[in-house]
């Protein structure tokens, strides 16, 4: 039976440090790091993250500015709102949500947004730097899974990691992580032929692709690590994973749950992103 990867212990751990951090250092209690969370149309997904990521914010003690624009809105005037942002010094973070309506050109946005805000870390600055290996603001959702995978002493160096999905979110930074941490990293995706074959060698799975039962445990090589970003929900509005949770848990070694396994980290990880900015600091390597 597999171990389970907690990531909401994980994320209670890293928002309890985030807080203590930020009630201890009296510079920061005086002008608390301030985070803009900037939402276009009403997409019930979205709206509830928004919402969810100022609460949790509050919670540590990061203040938040929450911009909701409307679906129409014009790329223009999207713009505008993100430079007046940039020039105000009393924001350290910007959250451009997506995803956006089909009338904007969403790389067009993240570029607007200054590469020293960009708390996503999806700027291409930011990504030029993630790549190239070099400090710099990483994507919340993979920076928690690696988080996650130090947290239980997982060693990726030298292992097989293939990850599923090559979202600009998720699997691409992923894959770029892994690579930096000496993983030997496969990045499959909707067009992978022999999906099968790479997950049968994987040492790691990640899993982001979006798709209910797409890794079930029989596919899997015995005491793998398989960690489970899917958010798919059921005809009757039950969450789950990528991952086939009963048959897989039989035969990984470590496995993360969903809910509870990376969905928390995401927004530990935003909040650490906020607060670092803040302080003006890059991560190390
Ligand atoms: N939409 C889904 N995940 C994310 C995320 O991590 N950041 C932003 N900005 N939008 C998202």
């Amino acid at each position: 039976m597999a171990e389970i990867l907690d990531g909401k212990a994980l994320a209670q751990k890293v928002r309890q440090e985030i807080k203590e951090i930020i009630a201890a250092d009296p510079l920061l209690s005086a002008r608390p790091p301030c985070l803009a969370l900037l939402l276009v149309g009403d997409n019930e997904a979205s709206t509830h993250y928004v919402a969810l990521k100022a609460k949790m914010a509050a919670k540590v003690g990061i203040n938040t500015r929450e911009f909701a624009l409307p679906a129409a809105v014009s790329e223009s005037a999207l713009v505008a709102t993100i430079e007046e942002l940039n020039n105000d010094p009393a924001v350290d973070a910007i959250l451009l949500q997506l995803p956006l309506p089909a009338h904007i050109n969403t790389p067009k946005m993240l570029m607007a947004i200054s590469p020293k805000k960009d708390v996503d870390g999806f700027h291409p600055y930011n990504v030029g730097l993630l790549h190239m290996g070099l400090s710099g603001i990483q994507p919340c959702t993979p920076r928690g899974i690696m988080a996650l995978l130090a947290e239980y002493k997982i060693n990726v160096s030298g292992k097989r990691a293939l990850v599923i999905g090559r979202s600009n979110i998720v699997g691409t930074p992923m894959a770029a992580l892994l690579k930096r941490a000496d993983a030997t990293v496969t990045l499959a995706h909707s067009k992978s032929q022999n999906l099968r074959e790479l997950i049968a060698e994987a040492d790691i799975v990640v899993s982001a692709a979006g798709k209910a039962g797409l890794v079930h445990g029989s596919m899997l090589k015995s005491g793998a690590i398989v960690i489970d970003v899917g958010q798919n929900y059921g005809s009757d509005g039950t969450l789950c994973g990528d991952v086939d949770f009963i048959s897989a848990e039989k035969k990984a070694a470590y496995i993360t749950p969903v809910p509870g396994g990376v969905g928390p980290l995401t927004i530990a990880f935003l909040l650490k992103n906020a607060l670092e900015l803040r302080l003006g600091n890059d991560q190390e390597k």
